[in-house]
């Protein structure tokens, strides 16, 4: 099915559950690789991912599946967390994905959050992408403030990884991932909504019913910057896969 008004109308898959979500997202990841084993992809973390992550390390290993010359890059990560704080995204990656699979984690990189200078950080990891030919499949979930990445209501879409000040829906949302009595960082490094648009395959997952005026707003609203996924609708191939709780807003 195909919505929206102006802009290109990303292809709409909506399935009846969170776990058929996650295959279907976990197959074209896997088809990807298989028929290019070097490919470059863009990875995310949350919630929405982790099942996809799970059907994935099922496929691979069912399929033979090789991730050594697979190149990936994560969206974001938590300013003032490195690799070895449980909540960081670089520990996310290795606990739901990269440690099930063959990818070398020289060629999996994720955002350095405790760099000493993350201006110079956030520039050299839009060269590394650059440098390996561009992302060709990108996976995202979404914020219920619709946000891509770290990048909050307002980013300009055209922003490049950089430092974003996080909204407070979005660290309210993500405190369950912290020790209790830790708070969540202020501040996170992402992709830019440009760094993401270059890529060359978009796929979207939401799942669940807070995820659904997320999901009706990138689709069916105005495409702008109050809602930073309607970006999506400027790129001509992104597939929004959601189950039918996250999709129960649309027209
Ligand atoms: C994660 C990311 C975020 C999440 C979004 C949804 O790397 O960039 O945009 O995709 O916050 O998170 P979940 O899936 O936990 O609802």
């Amino acid at each position: 099915m195909r919505l929206g008004g102006m802009g290109m109308a990303p292809e709409l898959m909506v399935l009846d559950s969170e776990a058929e979500v996650a295959m279907a997202v976990a197959r074209r990841l896997a088809a990807t690789v298989a028929q290019m084993p070097t490919a470059v992809l863009g990875l995310a973390t949350g919630g929405t991912p982790m099942p996809i992550y799970k059907a994935l390390i099922a496929l691979a290993a069912e399929k033979r599946l090789s991730f050594r010359m697979v190149r990936s890059f994560n969206l974001d990560e938590y300013v003032g967390l490195s690799a070895s704080h449980p909540a960081s995204f670089a520990h996310f990656m290795r606990e739901n994905l990269f440690d099930h699979i063959d990818i070398d984690l020289a060629r999996a990189r994720v955002p350095n959050g405790v760099a000493a200078d993350l201006g110079a950080e956030a520039a050299s990891y839009e060269r590394a992408i650059a440098e390996a030919g561009g992302i060709g499949l990108q996976i995202l979930g979404i914020g219920a403030n619709g946000h891509i990445g770290f990048n909050e209501p307002g980013s300009a879409f055209n922003s490049r990884t950089r430092v974003v000040d996080l909204a407070e829906a979005t660290r309210q949302a993500n405190s369950s991932y912290f020790p209790a009595g830790e708070s969540v960082p202020g501040q996170a490094l992402t992709m830019g909504i440009g760094t993401i648009l270059n890529a060359r395959e978009i796929v979207l997952a939401a799942t669940g019913a807070h995820k659904a005026p997320a999901i009706a707003a990138t689709l069916a609203g105005p495409i702008t910057i109050d809602c930073p996924a309607s970006a999506l609708r400027l790129h001509a191939r992104v597939t929004i896969i959601c189950d039918r709780a996250a999709a129960a807003q649309l027209p």
